[in-house]
């Protein structure tokens, strides 16, 4: 009778130190796993080029690391948004329920990215927006799994507003593409101007990516305001550019603009562009071994020059590293992770910034002037500008 128990006990032991072994061989090879990292960014349309460059500063951070980000392989997928809110709930799903995903990065559409927010946080997905700058983001409808590595519309368009003031400009009328970048990109620039002394006469808009701007810059021509604040940004600002000259009126009514108008657009502007102001989180030419390493890597790797979206792709690489490297890649120890995220200071080729508690940068908002193919720095327009994170519960 003892011997049968003896051995059922040996051979219970040995399932039991088996199955241990691989428990623990299957934790090594999850923690070996490459983290798999989604991009939805737009690969067509009037922001394409907006997209790819965001990519590329991402993918420039993990190539400099070696490939890893706190010891971890990197897998990426791909999604190409087409700057189209209808179809973005469609579009984010496929990274997290058909691609099961770690990690998403997008995109630049403020639109777009409000529903991938939303579908972030009820699946508690980790999100890095490394452009979009829909206030809600980071304000009403935050979460402590999104984060942005960019700005928030409100931020540009105030520091444009103080910048306009300051220059004793009295009158001012606004154009912009009717969506929630545009609304609020003049909101921030009418809270500061007029609290300056200044008034907006009249706000212009038109439909989201429409290039149709006769109509309203002939109003522009009549109404003869002291300045003209504008948002546009990829092939959009181009034509906007273009066609301001073109209709005499950037010789008599100065624009100061957020600076999308003018980033990654100069070369296709030409001389139309020269001159304009603008406000914004990077100036081509900032000074500093940080930026100057980062733009000669850009280069090197590329055979382009960075602009504001290839920076903030970067510094999203360079957000995720924060919270990899504090928990050595282990992705399960999330709370951790998050902590070391909003904790951070990104050493950033726009200079060193830190997150709000709503986990938008903290940064110096630069004024600008388009200066052959760079946006040369002129100063700063507001020095560490902190979103207000207006309705953020979390
Ligand atoms: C936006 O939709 O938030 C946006 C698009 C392009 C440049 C900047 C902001």
């Amino acid at each position: 009778m003892s011997q049968p128990t003896t051995s059922r006990r040996t051979l219970g032991l040995t399932v039991a130190a088996a199955a241990c072994g691989l428990l623990l061989a299957g934790a090594a090879q999850a923690q070996q796993a490459p983290l798999k990292v989604g991009f939805m960014l737009p690969a067509t349309g009037t922001f394409a080029a907006l997209g790819d460059f965001i990519e590329k500063g991402f993918k420039l951070h993990v190539q400099e690391q070696g490939g890893k980000l706190g010891g971890r392989e990197i897998q990426y997928f791909k999604v190409d948004d087409e700057s189209d809110p209808s179809k973005a709930t469609d579009n984010v799903n496929k990274l997290i329920k058909r691609d099961q995903v770690d990690v998403i990065v997008g995109t630049v559409h403020s639109g777009v990215a409000l529903a991938m927010a939303r579908a972030a946080r009820e699946s508690n997905t980790l999100l890095i927006v490394p452009n979009a700058g829909a206030d809600a983001i980071t304000g009403a409808q935050c979460a402590k799994n999104i984060f942005r590595s960019s700005f928030s519309n409100w931020q540009p368009g105030y520091a444009a507003g103080v910048v306009a003031a300051g220059k004793g400009y009295k009158r001012a009328m606004t154009i912009t593409w009717n969506y929630a970048a545009g609304q609020e990109t003049v909101k921030g620039f009418t809270e500061a101007f007029e609290k300056g002394g200044g008034k907006v006469a009249k706000e212009l808009t038109l439909p989201f990516p429409n290039v149709e701007f006769q109509a309203l810059l002939t109003e522009i021509a009549a109404q003869k305001p002291d300045v003209v604040f504008a948002f546009f940004a990829g092939g959009g600002a181009v034509k906007f550019v273009k066609d301001y000259d073109a209709a005499g009126l950037k010789k008599t009514v100065p624009l100061v603009a957020s600076g999308f108008l003018t980033d990654g657009t100069l070369e296709a502007q030409g001389a139309s562009a020269q001159g304009i102001l603008s406000t914004l989180h990077y100036a081509d030419n900032i000074d500093t071994p940080r930026n100057n390493a980062f733009r000669k890597s850009f280069a090197l790797t590329y055979k382009a020059n960075a602009d504001v979206y290839a920076v903030q792709g970067y510094d999203a690489a360079q957000m995720l590293a924060a919270g990899l490297n504090a928990v050595k890649g282990d992705f399960s120890k999330r709370d951790a992770m998050l902590e070391a995220m909003n904790k951070a200071v990104i050493d950033s080729p726009r200079g060193k910034f830190s997150l709000s508690p709503q986990r938008n940068p903290v940064q110096d908002i630069f004024l600008r002037e388009a200066k052959g193919t760079n946006n040369e720095l002129r100063g700063v327009a507001v020095k560490a500008l902190a979103d207000p994170g207006r309705g953020c519960r979390g």
